[in-house]
């Protein structure tokens, strides 16, 4: 099925070698602002496709849309318009397939560690055999073996994001959606997730949808670089990131600074006229 040598060159599988696991046609999402009692176009007529194992990471300027998208390939947000398919099946809900991590944790402050980490369980009763273990595999797996009874008021910012993660890992879905996962952890915390993350994601081989506000941490965890424009929103380009793994602490190549620069001048663009508000 991948890597036919029969496949045609524009094919976009052909070029990744891969099948897109996640498919987003003609996508369009109008909310009602009950404010002013008008609609809001905050995406339209969005094309993507991810590949089964890629990492793909999302910049844009704030209010463009990305967290919409990721909203919808969740099945959180209903679609106004277009289609998504995800691991062959329409989206048209949640599902077992796709896991979402919030930036803000979402923790359940009265439930321990395992006990937050066993809730990505019990949505799923075919899930609930050899539970145990499977909670103890996610938690050693983002580093908080030890922690188990502790509660999320008695752990960092990052600590508690682990859990987020380890909570998303557990049931292990295919997809992991993420929505601005480490911004709301300090620097020097964020740096250590970010290269934690590296690893973790490359260990288990998920495929990611990534949203940042970070263009190091763009390049230095997507294996492309999805970046929106607003008013309304939709994908302004998307870049192949063709440097070595691990990226953690190697951001000195010619390579690295080439590509920053031209994301950097991409999203000021973009932000100039999302401040402009043009195109409204
Ligand atoms: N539930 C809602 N009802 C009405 N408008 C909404 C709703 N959710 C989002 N919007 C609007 O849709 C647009 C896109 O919002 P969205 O949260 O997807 O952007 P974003 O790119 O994730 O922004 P940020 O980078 O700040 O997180 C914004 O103009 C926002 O105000
Ligand atoms: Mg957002």
């Amino acid at each position: 099925m991948t890597n036919s040598p029969a496949t045609a060159p524009a094919d976009p599988v052909a070029k990744h070698g891969r099948d897109s696991i996640i498919r987003i046609r003609d996508l369009t999402v109008r909310y009602h602002v009950a404010r002013t009692g008008s609609w809001l176009t905050a995406i339209e007529g969005i094309d993507l496709d991810v590949y089964e194992g890629e990492f793909l990471t999302v910049l844009g300027p704030s209010g463009c849309g990305k967290t919409t998208m990721l909203n919808c390939v969740a099945g959180l947000v209903k679609p106004t318009g277009g289609e998504i398919v995800a691991d062959g099946r329409k989206v048209t809900g949640p599902g077992p397939d796709r896991a979402v991590v919030f930036q803000d944790y979402a923790l359940l402050p009265w439930r321990t560690v395992e006990d937050n980490v066993r809730f990505g369980l019990e949505m799923q009763p075919r899930l609930r055999q050899g539970a145990a273990e499977k909670i103890e595999e996610a938690i050693a797996l983002v580093g908080l073996t030890g922690f188990e009874k502790s509660y999320p008021r008695e752990l960092s910012g990052g600590m508690q994001q682990r859990v987020g993660l380890a909570r998303a890992l557990v049931a292990d879905p295919k997809i992991l959606l993420m929505d601005e996962p480490l911004g709301a952890v300090d620097a020097l915390t964020r740096e250590v997730m970010r290269n934690e993350l590296e690893r973790i994601i490359e260990a288990t081989g998920k495929t990611v949808v990534f949203i940042t506000h970070s263009i190091d941490e763009a390049i230095q965890l997507g294996d492309r670089i999805v970046v929106f424009k607003s008013h309304p929103g939709a994908i302004r380009e998307v870049v192949d990131v063709d440097l070595p793994r691990p990226r953690a602490g190697n951001t000195k190549g010619d390579g690295y600074a080439d590509l920053r620069r031209r994301l950097w001048e991409a999203l000021e663009g973009e932000a100039r006229a999302a401040a402009r508000g043009d195109g409204e």
